[in-house]
């Protein structure tokens, strides 16, 4: 099966949006994520009347994939307002890298004129902390 196109997974990302719960921000953002199957994994911001226990639309999707059974991903799309180029915040920057150590995932956004961009996660978060970190630490 022929992966979607960068233009496709934003539109799923922007339906999603349209599920998103954040009547604190009024701020609503959608993700997709392609997974390496082909499958479309929707997400979106989850707000919290105890604020800090907001869940991000990446990170939504990420954990709604792995839950299905699904960690090897291929590209997400992020869709937020019009009028503002939005990218990942920082903890769903780090969420991401998880699934994808070599830096390669693909990340898909909007320009504040709407324009589709893409980059990788591991340009968004180069020497990302990892679990080779974790290796033979140093126990003082
Ligand atoms: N938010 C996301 O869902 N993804 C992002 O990349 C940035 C921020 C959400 C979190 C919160 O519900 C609202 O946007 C305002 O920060």
């Amino acid at each position: 099966m022929d992966p979607i196109d960068d233009a496709a997974l934003m539109a799923a990302a922007e339906a999603a949006r349209g599920f998103a719960h954040a009547p604190y921000s009024r701020f609503t953002v959608g993700a997709a994520l392609l997974a390496a199957d082909g499958t479309v994994v929707p997400g979106c911001n989850v707000e919290n009347a105890s604020y800090g226990a907001t869940i991000c639309a990446e990170r939504t999707a990420v954990v709604s994939a792995v839950a299905g059974g699904r960690r090897r991903f291929l590209a997400v799309a992020v869709a937020g307002p019009a009028g503002i180029a939005l990218g990942p915040c920082g903890l769903c920057r780090q969420v991401l890298s998880e699934f994808s150590p070599d830096g390669s995932l693909r990340v898909v956004t909007r320009d504040a004129a709407g324009a589709i961009r893409a980059t990788t996660i591991g340009q968004l978060l180069p020497a990302a902390f990892s679990a080779t970190d974790l290796e033979n630490p140093r126990q003082s």
